[in-house]
């Protein structure tokens, strides 16, 4: 990996996807930030470049085709490979605690098309420039919250806190990780799920035990895995890089 490489972070002008962008900007990489509002992106590309980051925005709506489909245009025909894609924008719309038989299916349906229906179709249509570099890492930011090991067992943290359409998508999330991973096996392609754990966002909230740095940090390790790392697999900040149950 002695190229400079290019990766592409979803929903990156603030929180995790803007640290995971600068931390892949300190190793070097060329960092894209998708942001929904280009203005807002350029802005936190600003805010990278000054810290000597190569760093630029691209507009990209999960929840519209469209801009989906232009993102990866406008990707490809300024760089000849992509190496990185982290699927990382995601929306919470819920109150915290609904339980699932009062879920609306407004709300269901507005978490799904971010953070499942838009993570799906972006990585999509970013797989044929993904496919053109030597080692491509795909990494879908997934949640604690969204292991159904975690939400069934009495004895983890995720078992008493309740946000069914969110936990829903995260755990389909972590389907799309597997199915895209089984289709990549014999090729350069790695995809894995990244949980950031709780940590301290305007979704996480100020009240989370991690902070930013520490969220992004097993998102951004799966990011740069070497060609002999995991490919398939399920791992959160929670547990220090460890792998975590499905
Ligand atoms: N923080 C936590 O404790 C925690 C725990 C587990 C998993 N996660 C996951 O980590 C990821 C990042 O969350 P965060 O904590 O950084 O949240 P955040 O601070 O609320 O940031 C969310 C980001 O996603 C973007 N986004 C939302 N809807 C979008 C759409 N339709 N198209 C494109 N971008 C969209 C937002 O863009 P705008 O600025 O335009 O709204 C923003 O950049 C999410 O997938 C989340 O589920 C977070």
């Amino acid at each position: 990996m002695s190229q400079q490489r290019t990766a592409f972070v979803t929903g990156a002008n603030r929180g995790l996807g803007l640290e995971i962008c600068r931390q892949l900007g300190m190793r070097g990489h060329r960092v894209i930030i998708g942001a929904r509002e280009l203005e807002r992106g350029a802005a936190a590309a600003a805010q990278l470049q000054a810290q000597g980051i190569d760093a630029r925005a691209v507009q990209l709506d999960l929840a519209d085709s469209e801009s989906i489909r232009r993102a990866a245009a406008t990707v490809a025909a300024e760089c000849p490979v992509l190496d990185v894609f982290v699927n990382n924008g995601g929306t919470f719309v819920e109150a915290w605690g609904t339980m699932p038989s009062a879920v609306t299916m407004q709300e269901m349906r507005a978490t799904f098309e971010t953070n499942f229906f838009g993570a799906f179709e972006a990585l999509r249509e970013f797989v044929p420039l993904l496919r053109k570099s030597p080692s491509a890492r795909i990494v879908n930011i997934s949640s604690d919250m969204g292991s159904l090991g975690n939400i069934n067992n009495p004895e983890s943290l995720v078992y008493s806190v309740m946000g069914p359409a969110y936990q829903a998508s995260k755990v389909a999330l972590n389907a799309l990780t597997t199915l895209f991973a089984k289709e990549f096996k014999d090729t350069n392609v790695k995809v894995n799920s990244a949980s950031p754990g709780w940590c301290r966002t305007d979704m996480g909230t100020q009240d989370a035990p991690l902070s930013v740095a520490e969220g992004a940090d097993t998102a951004v390790w799966l990011a740069t895995l070497p060609d002999d790392g995991p490919t398939g697999q399920f791992f959160s900040s929670t547990r220090q890089r460890g792998a975590m149950e499905w």
